[in-house]
């Protein structure tokens, strides 16, 4: 099968053809159709993830296809069952950026749903890390009509959806975006945008909001910008870092409430994110559609920054 992989922790991916592998007791193979990129993915490549690895490493955490294998003990799904789910397991090596992908079946943890009817495979296996993440960490924060947010990184995956969900909770979404981005998240439901490259953001919300704001939801890599941002944070407010990037001292803050938010695959945020796109109650922004040979060059792309939503990868 042809399959975007590394040959060792820190090397290029790059596209290869290996071998089909067939399903243990309690695995499932899915032949893939779509899957989606998340920075998660070079984080892997560089063995960020500290789990046991397989080389050559199959890159690609999210994914959709069809079940065409199923292992001894698997009750859950069967062959022909349409699918899609973050396929994340130990060992990591067995991802999404290929024709074929294994998956232990946990119907516990839910890593794979039945694809509900009529919804495009590109559109399902944008959903899954994002879509669960963006759900997951606004519960968290326990988000309430008619509160204020800012999202900041609120243009890429998880963001465009944590702008939908929080404004179709009724609350006042403040979204971070580069002006060219401005139109098109506030489309999305933001009420107001910072430009976060014209002036620390914290500062710019302070001019609108003089008593603050009710949460934060921050998806970038800068513990000192999270820490000022969750200063907006009114008391008994909730500031959440997706990037897990609070400090100890941040994090035992009395006034207000500051979580590092790691998701965990539930089957039940994954099933409600999907309902959610469903019922077009929220959309799938797709920035790109990119073919296997394409990964490459995508993850770069990706990494260096001026995600819109989500790509997804046709297979
Ligand atoms: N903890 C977890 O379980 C979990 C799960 C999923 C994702 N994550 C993490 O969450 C983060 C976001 O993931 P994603 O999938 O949304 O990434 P993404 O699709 O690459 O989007 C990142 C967005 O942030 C914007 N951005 C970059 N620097 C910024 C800054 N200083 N201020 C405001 N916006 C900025 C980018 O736009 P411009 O480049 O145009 O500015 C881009 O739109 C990543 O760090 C990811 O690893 C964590």
């Amino acid at each position: 099968m042809r399959a975007v992989a590394v040959r060792n922790i820190g090397d290029p991916p790059e596209l290869m053809e290996l071998p089909v592998t067939h399903p243990a007791p309690g695995e499932v193979l899915v032949k893939l159709a779509a899957a989606s990129v998340n920075p998660i993915d070079l984080g892997i490549a560089v063995g960020r993830l500290p789990m046991p690895h397989v080389f050559p490493l199959v890159l690609g955490v999210d994914g959709a296809g069809r079940v065409t294998e199923v292992g001894e003990g698997v009750r859950g799904l069967q062959v022909d069952d349409v699918v899609h789910g973050q396929f994340l397991r130990a060992p990591l090596g067995h991802g999404t950026f290929a024709e074929y992908a294994l998956v232990t079946e946990t119907p516990d943890s839910g890593a794979l749903q039945r694809v509900p009817d009529g919804m495009p495979a590109e559109i399902v296996a944008a959903l899954p890390t994002a879509g669960m993440t963006a759900l997951g960490a606004l519960e968290a924060i326990g988000l309430q009509a008619g509160q204020s947010i800012l999202v900041v990184g609120a243009t890429g995956g998880v963001g465009v959806f944590a702008v939908q969900l929080a404004a179709a909770r009724g609350a006042e979404v403040i979204a971070t975006a580069r002006p060219e981005a401005d139109r098109w998240i506030r489309d999305f439901g933001a009420a107001q945008t910072v430009d976060y490259t014209a002036g620390e953001v914290a500062e710019q919300v302070r001019k609108t909001h003089p008593g603050g704001v009710d949460a934060v939801l921050d998806l970038t890599r800068d513990p000192a910008r999270f820490a000022e941002n969750a200063g907006l944070v009114r008391d008994g407010g909730a500031a959440v870092s997706v990037a897990l990037v609070a400090t100890p001292r941040l994090l035992a803050s009395e006034r207000i409430v500051v979580r590092n938010f790691m998701m965990q695959d539930k089957p039940d945020l994954l099933a409600r994110i999907t309902a959610e796109a469903a019922a077009a109650r929220i959309t799938v922004p797709i920035q790109q559609v990119v073919t296997l040979d394409e990964i490459p060059g995508a993850l770069g792309r990706n990494a260096a920054g001026g995600a819109r939503g989500k790509t997804t990868v046709r297979i």
